[in-house]
């Protein structure tokens, strides 16, 4: 299970790498140098607290991807006027984690303000889960 989670994780980042030539690793290297190590803690704190959420995260970057590319607009709440994906019938109650993106989102604000998108910290936080519960799943 969690080999067929890093194979198609990976069939998901090539496919999204080979639709965006301007992706780049080192994209936060200047101007939020500790996006990772932050996202990291609180990854690794959400799965020790329940493992399940490391496939939630991932699978919430996953669904993000649905309708129109991975732009986190699967965070996105309902209002009167507007239904967004959070609630369409294949994920209402069924994908997770938004917590854990919230408390995310805060403390990389935090470090460098306005400068990561939720989109990045949705795809940062996928690829900590599946390397985190890879070398903690015993
Ligand atoms: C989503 O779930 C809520 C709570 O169970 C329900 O009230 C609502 O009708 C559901 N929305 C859709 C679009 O299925």
């Amino acid at each position: 299970m969690a080999t067929f989670s890093v194979v198609l994780f990976i069939i998901v980042t090539l496919f999204i790498g080979s639709s965006s030539a301007k992706l780049s690793t080192n994209f936060y290297d200047k101007t939020c140098p500790k996006v990772f190590s932050t996202v990291k803690s609180v990854v690794h704190s959400a799965v020790a607290k329940e493992k399940r959420m490391g496939a939630s995260l991932l699978r919430l970057h996953f669904h993000d991807c649905f309708v129109q590319g991975c732009d986190a607009s699967v965070l996105l709440d309902d209002t009167s006027s507007f239904t967004g994906e959070k609630t369409a019938r294949p994920n209402n109650n069924s994908i997770r984690g938004f917590n854990v993106v919230d408390n995310i989102k805060s403390k990389v604000e935090a470090v460098c303000p306005g400068v990561v998108s939720c989109a990045d910290i949705l795809a940062i936080a996928a690829r900590d889960s599946v390397v985190i519960v890879s070398f903690c799943s015993n």
